[in-house]
């Protein structure tokens, strides 16, 4: 799949990079994402180190590395992380990430983390530039201890890091998901293996209450767009997940075991 562009005006766009291969993890395909406003850019959760050369040439399509005001890392995990050291050999921009992962990314070879901004529990603001604006969510324990979102204002488009992540089969790269009761199939498993808990789910649906959503865009599988965006928000509010399915003794779906 070519890059997509979730929102695209004449002075801001939010744009869907890349999908990595097939064979990678196996087959869990991840998204990029690549947020412009006039010529800055910021990166979302740019990818592994398999995907990097790739996410790299879409991402020339719009601008250099040079214009990358930051790069933002929803979580630790190595399929957002692990090409980072190469991105870091081309822009000396700044990089969030939750700060309760700054002890734990040098293990990535990253000799200097000067670079990095460890973001507070609480999330903050973050101004690209002057007149560009995000907001970094707390997402906390879905799945990741310490995972943060993006909210972009502009275009109304939350990034959702794993929450809303879905494990497509290959022949299947539909952009958006326009039935949600179609999805369910492909979210539920991962969901309810992965998610650390309802109250967790909890928290975040009361930290995004308040923000007009018009797409949920996750770092796997197609972003959610109209009615799914509500029909998906609804579904996770319900969702026995993780301890909760091990408190009440019952059991993991097999496939993630
Ligand atoms: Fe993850
Ligand atoms: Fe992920």
């Amino acid at each position: 799949m070519q890059n997509i562009k979730l929102h695209d005006d004449s002075r801001h766009r939010f744009v869907l990079l890349n999908e990595s291969e097939p064979g990678e993890e196996d087959g869990i395909r991840s998204n990029q994402y690549l947020i412009m406003h006039d010529d800055a850019g910021v990166l979302l959760d740019p990818g592994g180190f398999g995907v990097m050369p790739k996410v790299l040439a879409e991402m020339l399509h719009y601008l250099s590395p040079s214009q990358i005001q930051g790069i933002f890392l929803s979580h630790q995990d190595p399929d957002i992380v692990g090409g980072l050291t190469t991105w870091l050999e081309l822009t000396s921009c700044p990089v969030y990430v939750s700060r309760i992962w700054m002890r734990f990314l040098p293990h990535y070879g990253f000799t200097d983390m000067s670079h990095f901004i460890g973001v507070p529990d609480q999330g903050m603001s973050w101004e690209p530039t002057s007149d560009f604006k995000l907001h970094i969510i707390p997402a906390h324990f879905l799945h990741s201890e310490g995972q943060i979102n993006v909210y972009d204002p502009v275009s109304r488009i939350l990034f959702s890091g794993d929450i809303g992540a879905a494990m497509m089969p290959m022949e299947k790269d539909d952009p958006y998901v326009d039935d949600f009761a179609a999805h369910l199939p492909y979210i539920e498993g991962f969901h309810r293996r992965y998610m650390c808990s309802n109250r967790a789910i909890r928290c975040w649906l009361e930290t995004i209450a308040n923000l007009d959503i018009d797409i949920i865009a996750p770092q796997h599988g197609p972003v959610y767009r109209g009615a799914a965006v509500t029909e998906f928000l609804a579904w996770l509010k319900d969702l026995q997940c993780g301890v909760d399915i091990m408190q009440s003794g019952g059991r993991f779906p097999q496939q993630f075991l």
